[in-house]
């Protein structure tokens, strides 16, 4: 019966899919979004790159609105790979997780990420996803290629939408990333793997290809004529060309990488597929960007990125990621105005200082971060929490603080950062600046809590 329902509307999906689409890509720039601020991580290895030059940009919103951003910003045809890791319809709300200090201690507090609920179920998601895909080509260079990330709870019908938008001549892979954690069922196999379907653009892709181990059997060297053989704690073997399933570890709880973002993906994933499908300089993608896995993978390589997310929570884990792996200077970009609804950090004081060198220097301190809770999703214990870190500690929920200490009233160059980490879980409250020259009397001071709301603040001395 349901069955039959999907293939019925199948053609729907596409054809309705299909205008909406071509319209979008037809019409005046709907919805356009501004670059917010310029982020340029402290400890930047040297001038890399002028920032008038830079590509590297979040964009804080929809990504429909975003893909059609590009389209009209001069980026058709210049993307050389799309990677996107979309909602799975698994019919759950995910969360992130931060570790805050409540008096003498430390408490999880847990708060909404993204939703992955649908109305009318694989319908209504079906739909959201196709007209994405369809635009997400038009950003693709003829070079280009495209990795979805799916389960085996949509794989099969997304592959019929990826067929008719890419043509079944340019299905390359799917490949399966096959991992172990997580539970196990006695009614099924467990389900272990995810599906990643991979498709170019035209026949005339990038594909960089990558080798893997091939252990012999017998534990013994084969001693092929001209065929390198190597030895670890597990046998002899050789250097083959990657196969398409991929045994890649999950990010578990104990992993380096971890940020407590659900639904993380690790960077090997994603070092195999760009170092596949992507040059050095190459424009990389991710319109469900997540924990910003895909930029911080592609900034490690060498590679431009544009990344999209919708959630607030999403924002400032990857601005965090980023600046800790002092990554290229990099734009946000939204449409949004700042919310009247978003908390308020107070200053105590601002001051021109002078150090012991007779360096010039600033000196800041903060005051109290008023927050109103029943702006965020936040129930139960962890609301209490809150509640109460919120009267009498309320630092503690500041995530990031960002300064332009020579703020010049256009776009803020945020220089200087600091943020809550696994070893240091509140800011300080006092911020002492001498590594800028101070040229202005004007200072921007931008942040954003633990739940992703942010807010901007201009001071003059
Ligand atoms: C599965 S997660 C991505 C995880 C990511 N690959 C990582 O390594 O952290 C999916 C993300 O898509 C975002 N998302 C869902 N629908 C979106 C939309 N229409 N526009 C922008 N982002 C969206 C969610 O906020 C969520 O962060």
């Amino acid at each position: 019966m349901v069955a039959n329902y999907i293939v019925d509307e199948l053609p729907r999906i596409i054809e309705n899919g299909t205008k909406k689409a071509e319209s979008i890509k037809n019409r005046h720039l709907n919805m356009p979004m501004r670059e917010r601020e310029i982020i340029q991580p402290m400890g930047l290895n040297g001038d890399k790159i002028s920032i008038g030059e830079r590509i590297n940009r979040f964009y804080n919103a929809d990504n429909l609105v975003t893909i059609e951003n590009l389209l009209h910003e001069g980026y058709r045809g210049r993307i050389d790979l799309i990677y996107i890791d979309p909602p799975f319809l698994t019919k759950t709300s995910y969360k992130g997780r931060s570790k805050v200090r409540y008096k003498d201690t430390e408490r999880v507090v847990e708060y909404f990420a993204y939703d992955d609920r649908w109305e009318d179920g694989l319908i209504d998601y079906l739909k959201m996803l196709y007209t994405r895909l369809y635009l997400m080509r038009e950003l693709l260079s003829d070079k280009g290629s495209i990795y979805v990330h799916l389960d085996y709870r949509t794989v099969h019908y997304v592959k019929i939408l990826m067929d008719q938008i890419f043509g079944r001549d340019n299905f390359l892979n799917e490949i399966i990333w096959s991992y172990k954690s997580g539970g196990a069922s006695r009614r099924y196999f467990s389900r272990k793997h995810d599906n990643i379907l991979l498709y170019s653009k035209t026949k005339n892709y990038i594909f960089n290809p990558q080798k893997e181990k091939s252990y012999n059997r017998d534990f013994k060297p084969y001693r092929f004529k001209g065929v390198e053989e190597y030895k670890d704690e597990f046998g002899w073997y050789t250097l083959v060309n990657a196969r398409d399933v991929w045994p890649i570890d999950m990010v578990g709880r104990t992993s380096k990488e971890r940020v407590d973002y659900d639904t993380q993906k690790p960077e090997k994933l994603l070092e195999r597929i760009i170092l596949s499908s992507s040059n050095e300089d190459s424009i990389v993608a991710d319109f469900f960007a997540g924990s910003g896995t895909t930029g911080i993978v592609a900034e490690k390589l060498n590679r431009r990125w544009i990344m999209a997310d919708k959630g607030a929570l999403s924002k400032v884990t990857t601005i965090k990621r980023l600046v800790e792996n002092k990554s290229l200077p990099f734009s946000i970009m939204s449409y949004k105005e700042e919310s009247d609804k978003a908390g308020r950090l107070s200053i105590d004081n601002v001051e021109k200082v002078v150090d012991n060198k007779g360096q010039e220097g600033l000196r800041i301190e903060l005051g109290d971060y008023h927050l109103n809770i029943n702006n965020i999703d936040i129930r139960g214990k962890s609301r209490n929490t809150i509640e109460k870190i919120g009267k009498n500690d309320s630092l503690a929920l500041i995530d990031f603080i960002g300064i332009d200490a020579n703020y010049d009233g256009g776009i803020p160059i945020i220089g200087w950062q600091d943020y809550r980490r696994a070893n240091k879980i509140v800011i300080d409250s006092q911020i002492n600046i001498f590594n800028k020259g101070l040229k202005g009397n004007n200072i921007y001071i931008k942040y954003i809590d633990i739940f992703g709301q942010e807010n901007g603040t201009i001071l003059h001395i």
